[in-house]
């Protein structure tokens, strides 16, 4: 028997090994909300982060690498293109791993440096291409995938938007799975859009099999899908933080016929869903689960009968642990308020106040300094004693002390940190600031003798965005 043994001393079932990893593909496990307060209802998280890539995706990625394989059009040694720097690239990137192809993807090149990272360390081969061109342009990405895949011997191009096996997988893997985890009686699923093969195979199973069951679409603001649905002329399509849902067309394969609700949730609202179910749960989401959390418990409240709501958490919130999960980044994106005063204080990201601020004692060794600085990606340091600034050590004091004695590294920051710092008091005006960037220093902000933080280029930059946005 396979059993797992709790940390209560309980015992459980545990599943049998998997000979590789497709067959943990699927079989998610389902989570009620005990604390979130929902109306009448009751809501129930689908948590498609446990699949081994990390993502709902993992499931298509299978059912369309293995329809190509029972059509002929792809066989042992081929090649599948795609264009994706998404959760789509890592679940090809597992199936094509798994059964041994090759795997091209073409990624626009404002893809962030880590999901490149990610992509490339799971064997596949990333062709990047321009972002600021549009379908038709041959550099479009998903044009350029098409044509990379036709001029490839033995190769397909995957096309998740146009692929019927994308909504297949959830017709018939996702669906049914939700509708006996919950014993036949779902009122409502809850999910966004990317490629639409979500809703569209959920549609169409609970079409045939509860054709109760209502389908909510849960879609960022900017994004036209809502207009869609409601039969409005879409408006512009707008820009949005949310990840992996959310379109400025419709996709082939996406089939809204059967949305009976549909809401628009902005940035700072899917962002606030996913960190308060974090604190209230200890559930890390990403951030289209928190917007489809918050259409849930838009809909939810609006009922007045009890109903069994299901919200699909199409990943896991890890990766975006440095973004949404990130109040520095938060506060830069003006998420979360933070108390203006006027003054320079407002542009400071990390105040020593706050215990935010990255500094050193001058009694720290050198290593310390330097391991500092690789750490938060800092190329200066203040040495703070007392709360009082009495240096700044930035990579050309390190190098100065250790480039002919390595062992420099263990020499106190007081040996080799500037002395001469020029403050700048924080009810200065914001010009200031410039004669001490024009000699390339950071700004030294303090109040009377205590150390507030420092002042960069960026963060002026930063300030100056947030107040036209
Ligand atoms: C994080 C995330 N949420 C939701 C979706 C939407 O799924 P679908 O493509 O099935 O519409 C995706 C798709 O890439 C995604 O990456």
């Amino acid at each position: 028997m396979n059993v797992a043994f709790r940390p209560d001393g309980g015992v459980a079932a545990a599943p049998a090994p998997t000979r590789g990893l497709l067959p943990l593909i699927g079989g998610t496990p389902m989570v009620e909300l005990t604390k979130v307060a929902a109306g009448p209802c009751r809501l129930f998280l689908k948590l498609e982060g446990a699949n081994p890539g990390g993502s709902i995706k993992d499931r298509p990625a299978l059912a369309m690498i293995e329809a190509a394989e029972r059509e002929g059009r792809l066989a042992p040694g081929g090649t599948i293109v795609e264009a994706t720097a998404g959760n789509t690239g890592l679940g090809l990137a597992l199936v094509a791993a798994a059964k041994g192809y090759r795997l091209i993807l073409v990624i626009p090149d404002k893809m962030s440096r880590e999901k490149i990272f990610h992509l490339k360390a799971m064997g596949a081969e990333v062709v990047l291409t321009r972002s600021d061109v549009g379908k038709g342009h041959p550099d479009y990405y998903q044009d350029k995938a098409a044509r990379i895949a036709a001029e490839t011997p033995g190769a397909i191009y995957i096309n998740q938007f146009g692929n019927p096996a994308n909504p297949l997988a959830h017709q018939r893997g996702t669906g049914p799975e939700i509708f006996e985890q919950l014993e036949r009686r779902v009122d409502a699923v809850v999910c966004g859009v990317g490629s639409g093969g979500t809703l569209t195979g959920l549609s169409r199973f609970f079409a045939e099999e509860s054709p109760a069951t209502e389908i909510v679409l849960a879609d960022p603001v900017g994004s036209i899908l809502v207009d869609v649905v409601e039969g409005r002329r879409p408006r512009e399509p707008g820009s949005w933080l949310v990840e992996g849902i959310g379109e400025d067309f419709i996709p082939d394969i996406a089939d809204l016929s059967r949305v009976a609700r549909a809401y628009a949730i902005d940035d700072a609202e899917s962002f606030a869903a996913a960190r308060a179910l974090l604190k209230a749960e200890g559930v890390l989401v990403g951030s289209s689960t928190g917007t489809a959390l918050a259409a849930a418990l838009k809909y939810a409240r609006e009922q007045t009968e009890p109903k069994r709501v299901v919200v699909i958490a199409a990943d896991s919130g890890a990766k975006y642990l440095s973004k949404m999960f990130n109040d520095y980044w938060m506060a830069d994106q003006g998420f979360l308020a933070k108390p203006r005063r006027g003054d320079l204080g407002d542009l400071i990201s990390r105040r020593h106040d706050e215990g935010a601020a990255v500094t050193v004692a001058p009694d720290d060794k050198l290593a310390v300094a330097y391991a500092r600085m690789k750490l938060y990606d800092v190329s200066q340091l203040p040495a703070i004693a007392d709360d009082r600034v009495v240096g700044l050590v930035d990579e050309s004091d390190l190098l100065l002390a250790v480039l002919s004695n390595p062992a420099g590294f263990d020499a106190p920051v007081r040996t080799a940190m500037s002395r001469a710092i020029e403050t700048i008091a924080v009810d200065a005006p914001f010009g200031d600031l410039l004669p001490t960037f024009d000699k390339g220093y950071v700004a030294v902000v303090v109040d009377g003798e205590r150390f507030l933080g420092l002042i960069t280029r960026i963060d002026l930059l930063n300030h100056l965005r947030r107040q036209v946005d």
